[in-house]
């Protein structure tokens, strides 16, 4: 690929932009040497103003998500891509993220431009993992965990039941569930038809990747070791 339109698509700037970027001498390897837009050179090697270029496509980051921040590009209120560089909502392909997290709902929020990824991760049929920890306005009446177990959970406007999910008490009202589906609102409307109600809601780990101390509203890159970590079954 010519190097102005990966730089663009990077999302630092139009072609147009990228061009005037190559003919200030900004853009140049890892020894200063300037770069021409028609140079053939190594991704790791270009520099913008001294500064390494972001990954290429296929790049996975993880967002401690907080709450009051929507899964969206467009919205009027904030949205997780305010928490990220601003070229990052203009990577092409885009950079998005993988299964959505309500907006009142915090936690490990994948994000990735690599479509095949993102399919692996949310497919069913990989079925991996999730464990939410839920806050609730009542006291557990004691019989949710054998419901959410069952299998044979309905949900309103819903064809099919749930798949079995493991729940377990962590309090009067706190409950941490591991699900390995992804259906709209599914932890509020499981404690929804059990007559309870979610107060608060945190995801805190997909897969075997968990936050690990990152801070909330910060995010990082993820890694070969990361991947196969969120492969690898929920302990
Ligand atoms: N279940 C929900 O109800 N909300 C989320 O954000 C994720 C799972």
């Amino acid at each position: 690929m010519k190097l102005v339109k990966l730089i663009a698509n990077l999302g630092y700037g139009s072609r147009k932009q990228v061009a005037l970027m190559f003919r200030e001498g900004r853009i140049t390897d890892a020894d200063g040497e300037v770069l021409y837009a028609d140079d053939k050179v190594p991704h790791a090697a270009i520099r913008i103003d001294d500064e390494a270029l972001d990954p290429p496509t296929g790049m996975v980051l993880m967002l401690h998500k907080p709450t009051g921040y929507t899964c969206s590009t467009r919205d009027p209120g904030r949205v997780i891509y305010d928490l990220l560089p601003p070229r990052f909502r203009l990577r092409s392909p885009l950079l998005s993220p993988v299964g959505r997290l309500d907006r009142e709902t915090s936690g490990l929020l994948l994000m990735t431009d690599d479509g095949q990824l993102l399919h692996r991760i949310t497919s069913p049929k990989t079925g991996l993992a999730k464990v939410y920890e839920a806050t609730l306005a009542q006291d557990l009446r004691g019989d949710e965990a054998a419901v959410f177990a069952s299998g044979t959970l309905m949900l309103e406007s819903e064809t099919t039941p749930l798949a079995p999910a493991l729940m377990v008490v962590d309090g009067p009202r706190r409950a941490r569930l591991t699900l390995t589906e992804g259906r709209y609102h599914q932890v509020r409307r499981m404690f929804a038809a059990v007559g309870n109600h979610v107060d608060a809601l945190h995801r805190s780990q997909v897969g075997g990747l968990a936050l690990d101390g990152l801070p909330e509203g910060e995010w990082r890159l993820l890694d070969g070791v990361d991947l196969d970590r969120l492969f690898r079954a929920v302990d």
